[in-house]
């Protein structure tokens, strides 16, 4: 028996659900029989009688706007990348206020903006977390978006390399030695509009690396192909790294871990970094 569903937009949603087994044929039905009914939407007659809940009905609407978003049988990506898993949630409303914090602070100032590096004064703070899943909310908006992981000094395990189980590239490593061009970057099949250059091998002169021409060509390059660019970055009391690759950014989003990072050394980050040119287009304080 098939489901009569009366209209537009219900139907989409009634058979996006059938579509992915979160609703039978004959529960769409009833639905439809108590929509009509009380002249309620199809998710909220759905709710009222407890045939699915505001989960399926998030995730059915964002099939129907296709909005790229994984549900948690997917195991394509790691279960970290909240953006990709609950977009609905507390922590994605707050990563698309910081989206549109950059947009109107950086990205739409200057056709030029289009690179801001995520930085953060100590190892463990989110700066990885959050550099993948505001990547992931960018593509979600439909923008060309290039993740690049330019920390190199980061243990192989810890990277965008395994957040997003990429397969093996050579990375941006591989370019800064002139060994590869952008098509080390990776794109990821589930997020469209998102590709990721993850870090490759770990090289033993990272600052210098950093610092070599190529890294500011790839920049530009890249510039050529995405709407904006999101680099991640070592710990900035560490290492030069960050002030560096915020210097070829231009831009830096600053991140503190609450109840971990200690605010003199975040200030005197911030300090360095302004020292060096780089615009603080935003802070996070990363709670969780
Ligand atoms: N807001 C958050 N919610 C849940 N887990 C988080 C959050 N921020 C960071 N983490 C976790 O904390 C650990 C350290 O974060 P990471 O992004 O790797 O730090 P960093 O890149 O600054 O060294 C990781 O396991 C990461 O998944
Ligand atoms: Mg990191």
């Amino acid at each position: 028996m098939s489901a009569v569903i009366p209209t537009g937009a219900a139907r989409s949603i009634g058979s996006i659900l059938i579509e992915s087994g979160r609703l039978s044929s004959a529960d769409a039905d009833r639905i439809s029989a108590h929509q009509q009914q009380h002249g309620l939407q199809f998710g909220d007659a759905a709710i009222a009688l407890r045939l699915l809940t505001k989960e399926d009905i998030d995730f059915a609407l964002a099939r129907q706007f296709d909005y790229a978003y994984l549900n948690n049988q997917d195991n394509s990506l790691r279960a970290e990348l909240v953006a990709a898993y609950k977009p609905f949630s507390q922590i994605g409303e707050n990563l698309r206020a910081v989206r549109s914090q950059l947009m109107l602070r950086w990205l739409n100032t200057d056709p030029n903006h289009k690179v801001i590096a995520v930085v953060s004064a100590g190892k463990g703070e989110g700066r990885s977390f959050i550099a993948a899943n505001l990547a992931i909310v960018f593509a979600q908006q439909g923008q060309r978006t290039l993740l690049v992981d330019a920390d190199l000094r980061a243990a192989p395990t810890k990277g965008q390399h395994s957040l997003f189980k990429l397969s093996k590239s050579i990375g941006l490593s591989g370019i800064l030695a002139d060994r590869a061009g952008l098509e080390a970057a990776l794109p990821v099949p589930s997020l469209p509009g998102l590709t990721v250059l993850p870090v490759g091998a770990v090289p033993p002169n990272p600052q210098e690396l950093l610092g070599r021409p190529e890294f500011r060509e790839l920049l530009a390059k890249a510039a050529q192909q995405f709407d904006v660019i999101i680099v991640d970055t070592p710990a900035g009391g560490d290492f030069a790294d960050a002030e560096i690759i915020a210097a070829r950014a231009g831009a830096a989003l600053m991140v503190a871990r609450k109840d971990q990072s200690l605010m003199p050394d975040v200030a005197l980050l911030a300090r360095r970094l302004q020292g060096g040119g780089v615009t603080l287009v935003g802070s996070v304080l990363n709670d969780g």
